[in-house]
C-alpha cells in the first residue's frame, strides 16, 4: 500500500464512542461510526492502545500485549472491527509499545521475583545515573526488595526494556507477527527513538538526560531487524515511529525507503513553539517564525533527503491545534480549515485527530479533579513546588495539559454530547453546537477536510511533489511550493487575523485555485490573503 496518498484518522479508544455504555469508548463504538469515517474519505484508523493495562498512563502502560482489554471489548470485537473497517476500504493501525511494559507484566513480576532470565529483560543498575523521567521526577526506582534500580523513562509504573537482549526483541517480534496475522496493516510504533540504549549508561551534562539514550546507532540497527523480522515482510504494511525530538538527519535515515526501517516518523518540534524557554508548563502565545521555520526545515529536509513526514497538528497528548494557533474566539471555523490545508497540501501523510474535523476544542476544565492524566498531576504538584499559587498552576494546565484533546467525541446534543448514556471517565468539553450532528447539517469544515482528502488522491503534486519554501521572509504567511513532473501547486496560509498582501509568482498567474476556505475567484499578482485564508493554485505546463 502505498503510504503517500493515504489519510489516517486517530481514534482515542476511550473518548470515541461508548456502545455498551459504561462510560469508557469501545470497539463497538468505532464499528458503529465506521460509516460516518467512511464519508469523511480516510483510509486508515489508528488506534491508540486497546490491550490489558492497569491504565496508569491510558493503556500505554501494558500488562499484555496479545489481548484486548475488556472496557474495550474482546477479540472476536477486534477482528470484526478489522473486517467491516475493510469491507469499507478502511484499515487498522495499532499502537505498539514496545520500549516498555507496565510493572503489571508477567515479565516484570517474573524479574521481581528473581527470575534471572526476565531480569534480563529490564534495564537493571546498582548505581543509577541522574537522569530525569519524561514526566517529572527521578527516572529510576528501586527494583523490588534489592539494591538495584530499574529504568523508566516515562511512568514509575513503565518499565523500559533491555532491547540489547535478543531474547526481548524475539518476544516483541512475536507480539507485531500476532497483530498482523489478524489482519492489521498499520503499526505505529510508540517513542521507537529511544530503545537503544548504550551498554554503560552515563550520567547526563543537563540532567534530563535525552541525548544520552535518543537516536542512538544502534535504534537503527533494531528497527531494521524488526523490519525484516515482522511486517517488512508484507510491502503493504504502513508504519510510523513516533519520535518527539529527532533531528532531520535521522528522520532521513529512519524513513528513505532503502534503510528498510519505518514508512515515515512524527516528529513534533512544530508543537513547542509555545514553550517558553523550551519548558512545556509554561504559557507563551505561539512563535510564528519558529513555528513556519521548523516546518520548512523540515519539509525541505526530508524532501531532499527521500524521507518521508508524518503530518499533523493534534493527538492525545497534544493541546487542540486551533486553541494555539488561531484566535479561535473570531475565527474557529475558517482556521480550522486553514489549519488543515496547510498539513494536507504537504508532502508527507496526513493525519486527523478525532473532532477535529468539527472544530473540536479545549475543554478548558477549571478544577483539577476534572483531569485525569498522570502527567498533569505531577506537573501540578511540581509548579506548586516551583512557587505557583493553585490558579496559576491550573491555568497553565488548562492550556497543556493532554487531556485537553482526550475529551469524548462530540457526536450530538443529548446527554454526554452523545457519546455516552453514563457520565463518561473525562467529562466532556466546552461544545454548544460543536457536534457531528450540526456539523454535517449546518457546517463546513467537515466538507472542507472531504475535499482534502480528495485531492490527495486527485492530484500527483499533493501526494508525490517535493517541497520548496515560499515567502521564507514573511512574518505571517506560512507559504510553499510542490512540484511533481509537469504540475505545480503554491499554497499559502496566512496565520494572523489581517489581511496579508503577497505577490504571486508569473508562473502560477495562469493557474487555477484547487481549493480555498474564503470565497476567492481571480488570481491577481498582487493578491490580498484574508485573515486565516488558506488558498493553493495549480498550474500545468
Ligand atoms: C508516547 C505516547 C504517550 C505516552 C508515552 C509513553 O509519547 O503518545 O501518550 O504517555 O509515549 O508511552
Amino acid at each position: 500500500m502505498s503510504f503517500k496518498d493515504k489519510v489516517i484518522y486517530q481514534i482515542y479508544p476511550k473518548s470515541f464512542y461508548d456502545k455498551n455504555g459504561d462510560g469508557v469508548g469501545d470497539l463497538q463504538g468505532i464499528i458503529e461510526k465506521l460509516p460516518y469515517l467512511e464519508t469523511l474519505g480516510i483510509d486508515m484508523i489508528w488506534l491508540n492502545p486497546i490491550y490489558p493495562s492497569p491504565q496508569k498512563d491510558n493503556g500505554y502502560d501494558i500488562s499484555n500485549y496479545i489481548a484486548i482489554d475488556p472496557v474495550f471489548g474482546t477479540e472476536d470485537d477486534f477482528k470484526e472491527l478489522v473486517k467491516k473497517a475493510r469491507e469499507r476500504n478502511i484499515e487498522i493501525m495499532l499502537d505498539m509499545v514496545l520500549n516498555h511494559v507496565s510493572i503489571e507484566h508477567e515479565w516484570f513480576k517474573k524479574a521481581v521475583n528473581g527470575d534471572a532470565y526476565y531480569q534480563d529483560f529490564f534495564i537493571l543498575r546498582s548505581e543509577p545515573t541522574n537522569w530525569e523521567s519524561k514526566f517529572g521526577g527521578n527516572a529510576w526506582s528501586r527494583f523490588g526488595q534489592t539494591d538495584d534500580y530499574f529504568l523508566h523513562l516515562y511512568d514509575k509504573t513503565q518499565a523500559d526494556l533491555n532491547w540489547r537482549n535478543p531474547n526481548v526483541r524475539k518476544e516483541l517480534y512475536k507480539v507485531v507477527d500476532f497483530w498482523t496475522n489478524l489482519g492489521v496493516k498499520g503499526l505505529r510504533f510508540d517513542v521507537i527513538n529511544v530503545i537503544g540504549k548504550d551498554d554503560v549508561l552515563k550520567d547526563a551534562t543537563d540532567m534530563i538526560g535525552k541525548a544520552e539514550y535518543t537516536d542512538k546507532p544502534i535504534a537503527h540497527t533494531f528497527i531494521h531487524e524488526m523490519n525484516r523480522e515482522t511486517f517488512g515482510k508484507d510491502p503493504s504494511i504502513i508504519t510510523v515511529g513516533e519520535m518527539s525530538s529527532t533531528t532531520i538527519e535521522n528522520g532521513i535515515l529512519y524513513t528513505a525507503p532503502e534503510r528498510e526501517e519505518l514508512s515515515m516518523i512524527f516528529n513534533f518540534h512544530h508543537l513547542k513553539v509555545d514553550y517558553k524557554d523550551g519548558k512545556k508548563w509554561t504559557i507563551m502565545p505561539y512563535n510564528f517564525n519558529e513555528l513556519k521555520s521548523t516546518l520548512h526545515e523540515w519539509g525541505t529536509g526530508m524532501s531532499k533527503g527521500n524521507g518521508w513526514n508524518a503530518l499533523f497538528w493534534n493527538n492525545h497528548d497534544q493541546p487542540r491545534a486551533i486553541n494555539r494557533f488561531v484566535d479561535w474566539e473570531h475565527y474557529r471555523v475558517r482556521g480550522s480549515k486553514m489549519l488543515a490545508a496547510a498539513i494536507h497540501l504537504n508532502r508527507g501523510t496526513p493525519y486527523v485527530y478525532m473532532g477535529e474535523e468539527i472544530g473540536m476544542l479545549d475543554p478548558q476544565f477549571d478544577n483539577l479533579t476534572s483531569y485525569q492524566d498522570v502527567e498533569t498531576h505531577n506537573a501540578y504538584t511540581q509548579l506548586l513546588e516551583d512557587g505557583l499559587s493553585h490558579d496559576e498552576a491550573i491555568e497553565v494546565i488548562q492550556h497543556k495539559s493532554r487531556d485537553n484533546s482526550r475529551t469524548p467525541m462530540q457526536w450530538d446534543n443529548t446527554d454526554y454530547a452523545g457519546f455516552s448514556k453514563q457520565e463518561p471517565w473525562l467529562s466532556i468539553g466546552k461544545y454548544d453546537d460543536i457536534t457531528v450532528e450540526n456539523e454535517l447539517k449546518n457546517g463546513s469544515i467537515f466538507s472542507f477536510y472531504q475535499q482534502l482528502i480528495q485531492l490527495r488522491k486527485e492530484y500527483q503534486v499533493i501526494s508525490m511533489g517535493n517541497y520548496e519554501p515560499f515567502e521564507v521572509e514573511n512574518s505571517r504567511i506560512y507559504g510553499y511550493i510542490r512540484r511533481y513532473e509537469t504540475d505545480s501547486l503554491l499554497v499559502l496560509n496566512n496565520f494572523s487575523d489581517a489581511p496579508i498582501n503577497v505577490t504571486i509568482p508569473d508562473e502560477f498567474l495562469s493557474g487555477n485555485i484547487l481549493i480555498s476556505n474564503v470565497a476567492c475567484e481571480t488570481i491577481e499578482k498582487e493578491l490580498d490573503i484574508q485573515p486565516y485564508q488558506s488558498l493553493a493554485i495549480y498550474v500545468q505546463k
